[in-house]
């Protein structure tokens, strides 16, 4: 399974960042998960402008394609998500790469229920299925954790690899039945 991980901040010890690294690292040897690095080098959207006309918008469109999974984790920024990853989705609106496409949503802040829930409202306006059992939040906010100690931590360590557990079957499970 190619499942593709979009972290919402360009921060460097982002802590969304640092939770797609984690799981990146202690996923299951038939999961790939891709990071993408290009967030901060989408233009900004404009509806005049076609998606193909932009490489870096088209870059994404196509690593979405080759994924069968989307992992989101985003910062709340004054109670929304942040912009760069609302400027990204917006490029998807009316593609079809997002349609139907199995995504977990993660939150790394306790407090920060407004952009989550609003992220939520958005993918499912984009026709992503979203996959409840998968979505958690872990709470990285002022632990100072890499990657490395995020794994190191049990609880958390713990928490990721069940969220991708239950990511896979849920998928499976949805995919049978479409069948
Ligand atoms: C400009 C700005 C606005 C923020 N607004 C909120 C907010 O409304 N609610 C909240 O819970 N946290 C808010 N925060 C805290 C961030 O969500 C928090 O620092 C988060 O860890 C950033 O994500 P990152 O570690 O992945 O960069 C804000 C931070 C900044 C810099």
């Amino acid at each position: 399974m190619n499942i593709l991980a979009i972290s919402g901040s360009l921060r460097k010890d982002s802590y969304n960042s640092a939770l797609l690294q984690a799981m990146k690292s202690c996923s299951p040897i038939e999961v790939d998960i891709t990071i993408f690095d290009g967030l901060a080098d989408i233009p900004p959207f404009n509806p005049d402008i076609e998606a193909c006309n932009e490489p870096k918008v088209m870059a994404l469109k196509n690593l979405l394609a080759e994924s069968n999974g989307l992992f989101i984790s985003s910062p709340e920024y004054a109670h929304g998500i942040s912009g760069v990853l609302k400027n990204a989705l917006d490029w998807l609106v009316s593609g079809e790469e997002f349609v139907c496409m199995p995504v977990a949503i993660f939150n790394t802040s306790p407090r920060a229920s407004h952009a989550v829930r609003s992220l939520h409202e958005i993918i499912r306006t984009m026709s992503g299925n979203i996959i409840d059992e998968a979505c958690i939040t872990v709470p990285l906010l002022s632990s100072n954790l890499t990657p490395e100690g995020i794994l190191n931590n049990n609880a958390m360590s713990e928490s990721i690899r069940t969220a991708i557990n239950a990511f896979l079957l849920e998928t499976a499970r949805k995919n049978e039945m479409a069948e």
